[in-house]
């Protein structure tokens, strides 16, 4: 008869009620793994549990209540008192992973949290064990799918943002208040996570630089088609010459790009290495039954050998001056001399331009540019110039472009 492994359940939404259900589901095919047979000790919600019981009664506790507070009290206590811990919390692992990780090692117990970064796509694990000996040099990711979804409904049906949005919310794959996910700032926490195992320096949300996808028109994508590139919201954390640069904006992909195919609420991230070249996962990047797997699979690995997230090694600046190749979409008035007046204000702050599409006569004509790389500080000087001549109509719109292409 096995033993028994028990453990407490910190929140009973989405991904709780689902991940009860699952470990029900998979407890006996998780005997031969492990030895031992899960089950729940018991469950917390805002209105059932005590945490103080729970905590006695379990092996290990699982924290899907979200938030910063009380779930980061909750787990370190649970660490304090010599329990492993699994959470799929980005947030409070991409403000207070820190002194989370150092509580673990203190204490000898493992916090795993593959859950919290792309779903069911094993980023973590790659990053931690599989590719331990690489030296990463970059990572891109699209580990938002809401925005994923949004983008590309955008592209395949030329539906505006808000209908496409609209569309995303109807089907599950938008929250009522998607903030956290249009504007960038859920991949900015999932981003700062993969940079701190990437990288082994330390990295806080507030260092991450975001933006979002609200300002995108269907226009944007039009346009862009036309020269190969597809539009997506990408999480980038790389190494550069000050230090690292970790940051999360739209950006166009040409064909060639392995993120450039992820379509839909998928999310994919790619690592780049000088020894492994480039390795992409991809998968289901959210829901409750996927996150529920992710987080099963982080307590099977609990409940067999020690693991825990290392210290970090370096102290690397992380830096916001960085280089760039940009799309450029300008509403221009017709006229001899406008393609030319843009080029010597790009090229008085050394930008050379890589491709070119103009539509349309009179008031109405559209200058597209994409431009090789530069220094994003330059590039924006020479914008904020250009918004200023006479023949142009709004303001200019930019989306860097990742000109990268695997082949
Ligand atoms: N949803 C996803 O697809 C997904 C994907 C990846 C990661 N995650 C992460 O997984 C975690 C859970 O997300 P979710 O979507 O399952 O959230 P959810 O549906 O809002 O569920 C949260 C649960 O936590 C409980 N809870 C919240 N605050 C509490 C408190 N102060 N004391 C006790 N219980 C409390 C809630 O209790 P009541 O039932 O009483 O309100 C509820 O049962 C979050 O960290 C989220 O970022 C979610």
């Amino acid at each position: 008869m096995p033993g028994t492994f028990k453990v407490g359940l910190l929140g009973h939404g989405t991904v709780g009620a689902a991940f009860a259900r699952l470990l029900r589901e998979r407890a006996d095919a998780i005997v031969p793994i492990t030895g031992m047979r899960p089950e729940l000790a018991g469950v917390l919600t805002r209105s059932q549990g005590s945490f103080d019981e729970l905590l006695e009664h379990s092996d290990l506790v699982v924290e899907l209540m979200g938030g910063i507070e009380p779930a980061r009290d909750y787990v370190l206590r649970a660490m304090r008192a010599g329990k492993h811990v699994v959470s799929a919390n980005k947030q409070l692992l991409s403000q207070h992973g820190e002194e989370l990780w150092a509580c673990a090692r203190e204490h000898g117990v493992q916090l795993r949290f593959e859950g919290a970064v792309a779903g069911v796509v094993p980023v973590i694990r790659v990053l931690q064990e599989s590719l331990a000996a690489a030296r990463v040099e970059r990572v891109h990711g699209i580990v938002n799918g809401t925005t994923n979804y949004i983008l590309s409904e955008m592209a395949r049906g030329g539906l505006s943002y808000e209908a496409a949005l609209a569309q995303a919310q109807q089907l599950g794959y938008a929250e009522a208040d998607p903030t956290d996910d249009v504007t960038g700032r859920d991949a900015a926490a999932k981003m700062a996570i993969v940079a701190r195992l990437a990288f082994s320096t330390p990295v806080h949300l507030d260092q991450v630089v975001y933006e979002g996808i609200e300002h995108i028109t269907a226009d944007d994508i039009a346009y862009a088609r036309e020269l190969g590139l597809s539009l997506k919201l990408v999480g980038t954390a790389e190494r550069v010459d000050a230090g690292i640069s970790v940051r999360v904006h739209p950006v166009f992909l040409y064909g060639g790009h392995p993120l450039a195919s992820v379509e839909g609420p998928f999310n994919a991230v790619t690592v780049e290495s000088d020894a492994i070249t480039e390795v992409t996962l991809s998968g289901p990047g959210a829901g409750g039954p996927q996150t529920a797997s992710a987080v099963l699979g982080d307590v099977v690995s609990a409940m067999i050998p020690p693991a825990s997230t290392p210290a970090t090694t370096e102290a690397l600046p992380v830096v916001n001056e960085i280089e760039s190749a940009f799309y450029l979409y300008m509403e221009v008035a017709d006229r001899p001399g406008v393609l030319a007046q843009v080029a010597e204000l790009l090229g008085m702050q050394g930008a050379s331009i890589r491709s070119v599409v103009q539509k349309g006569l009179g008031e109405n004509a559209r200058l597209v540019l994409i431009l090789h790389p530069l220094p994003e500080s330059r590039f924006y000087a020479a914008v904020r110039l250009i918004g200023q001549l006479d023949f142009i109509r709004s303001a200019p719109r930019a989306i860097r472009v990742i000109d990268e292409e695997f082949t």
